[in-house]
């Protein structure tokens, strides 16, 4: 990451802008070289609280700390030099009180060079997101499916259907009258989607929700077909590497075994190399 480089992200006012416009793309990443990998796709890349379950092996997300969105965040900051970043806030970092909040939400920027923070919960976190936001702190939001609290939904199901749709409808009006930037659908049904993103002068980020958001994310191990312990229906898969990686390390295994690696061109000869004229 240069600091001349990173002056061309686009900051959270201009995805802002980008509402209604050509749809906003994004997808995490949790190290630098995936970093590297997504930042010429990306307007903004999410350092997702997913990673403790997609890098840590963590059957949720409840068990994610701060220190691991910090490490994670720097890491991705560094292999960043165009789109903007956004880190989670862990379970447990912000919904104590604003002053809290807006502790872990300076930390995480101070630490990463995030440009904004991700906070889960509509209505009851509102006043969080108005205090952060007129403290300098850009927030996007997250309503719908918010895996922080599979506790007290009952698990990962979809959210806004029936009596639930009015819910999910002023969770996300009341983030964005709170002063978030933007906001995730996460798992809510399409025509639920649309109505919310017609509704609110932010833009909508849906995963799990309708190709009518204002953009999209996915979490990028699955899209790779790297994490492969469950798939949401919602996570299309664009490539096989957890295939191609098990196929990879499986010959690399057979060559050891049969003395086949290293060979010749692996290994270093007695005498240097004559110098090439
Ligand atoms: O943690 C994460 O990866 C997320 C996305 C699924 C939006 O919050």
């Amino acid at each position: 990451m240069s600091a001349t480089s990173r002056i061309k992200a686009p900051t959270p006012s201009d995805i802002m802008a980008r509402k209604g416009g050509t749809p906003l793309v994004s997808l995490t990443a949790y190290t630098t070289p995936i970093a590297q990998l997504v930042d010429p796709h990306c307007d903004f890349v999410l350092v997702g609280d997913s990673v403790g379950m997609v890098l840590h092996g963590l059957p949720s997300t409840l068990g994610v700390t701060m220190d691991m969105m910090c490490l994670h965040g720097a890491a991705v900051a560094r292999g960043l030099e165009r789109a903007m970043m956004v880190v989670d806030m862990p379970f447990g970092s912000y919904e104590e009180s604003p002053e809290q909040a807006f502790r872990n939400a300076a930390r995480l920027m101070r630490e990463t060079g995030a440009a904004a923070v991700k906070l889960e919960g509509g209505l009851a976190m509102a006043p969080t997101i108005q205090h952060l936001t007129s403290r300098s702190i850009p927030v996007m939001a997250h309503v719908g499916l918010t895996p922080q609290a599979i506790n007290t939904l009952g698990g990962y199901k979809v959210q806004g259907r029936g009596d639930d749709r009015a819910k999910v409808m002023a969770d996300a009006q009341a983030v964005s009258d709170a002063g978030a930037f933007s906001v995730v659908l996460e798992k809510v049904p399409a025509s639920l989607a649309d109505e919310i993103t017609a509704a609110i002068p932010i833009p909508t980020i849906g995963i799990g929700a309708s190709a009518g958001c204002d953009g999209q994310i996915l979490v990028v191990d699955d899209m790779l077909g790297l994490f492969t312990a469950f798939k949401p229906k919602f996570a299309k898969r664009y490539a096989t590497l957890g295939e191609d990686a098990d196929k990879a390390i499986a010959a690399y295994a057979d060559e050891v075994r049969a003395r086949s690696f290293p060979a010749a061109e692996h290994v270093f000869g007695d005498a240097a190399p004559e110098p090439k004229s």
